[in-house]
């Protein structure tokens, strides 16, 4: 399985916005999900997208995509856009919640989503440009998961906390790519490597 988390620090966490770019940028979170999860005409179901917003009014939200049990997912902007809006809508969520199909809201903090998946094996990567080359590292766990900033990068705070449970800093390429790009490369990277392609 292949877990890629955003954190949004400005994401708002609650669902009455009109345009995502001015709902503390919840744009990018949209072009991450579509990059994580889509292939042409078909889900990717060996991937699981998490994002951590950290805008207001209540957060930390842990939002939850799981590629295997999504139904009717329309990977448009405009319909991820109306899909955030119903899954940031829900009123309470301090208990996990699936609010469609695959679609999981609840009340946590990115060091507490990491943590978690440490603990269930999964491999823990940071990427950041100035990391190692992901074609230099070692990727033999089944289960990996990278950890990716928004239009700020992570902050220092919770990097260096990931960073204890973190096998590597990755790189996809010496050059600054939008989060959702890089999302894209990994998932190539990864595609190139299961089917023997060197
Ligand atoms: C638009 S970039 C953030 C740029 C931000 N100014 C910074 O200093 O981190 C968003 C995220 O994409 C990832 N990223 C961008 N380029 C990358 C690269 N070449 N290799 C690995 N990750 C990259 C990083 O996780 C970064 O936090």
């Amino acid at each position: 399985m292949r877990h890629f988390i955003l954190f949004s620090r400005t994401g708002w966490t609650r669902g009455n916005f009109i345009d995502p770019k001015k709902a503390g940028r919840l744009d990018i979170v949209i072009h991450c999900l579509q990059a994580a999860l889509s292939l042409s005409g078909r889900i990717r179901k060996d991937v699981v997208f998490h994002a951590i917003l950290g805008g207001p009014p209540r957060p930390p939200v842990h939002l939850e995509f799981v590629g295997s049990k999504l139904k009717d997912f329309r990977s448009d902007e405009k319909e991820l856009t109306k899909l955030l809006r119903k899954v940031l809508n829900v009123k309470k969520i301090s208990e996990r919640i699936e609010v469609v199909d695959g679609v999981f809201v609840e009340k946590k903090s990115l060091q507490k989503v990491v943590v978690e998946l440490f603990n269930k094996g999964v491999g823990i990567f940071v990427l950041r440009e100035d990391g190692i080359s992901m074609r230099k590292i070692k990727l033999e766990e089944r289960d990996k998961c990278f950890v990716l900033g928004d239009f700020i990068g992570l902050p220092k705070k919770d990097e260096n906390f990931i960073l204890r449970y973190a096998k590597n800093v990755v790189s996809v390429g010496p050059l600054p790519y939008f989060a959702s790009h890089t999302i894209v490369v990994v998932n190539n990277e990864l595609d190139n490597l299961e089917y023997g392609i060197t």
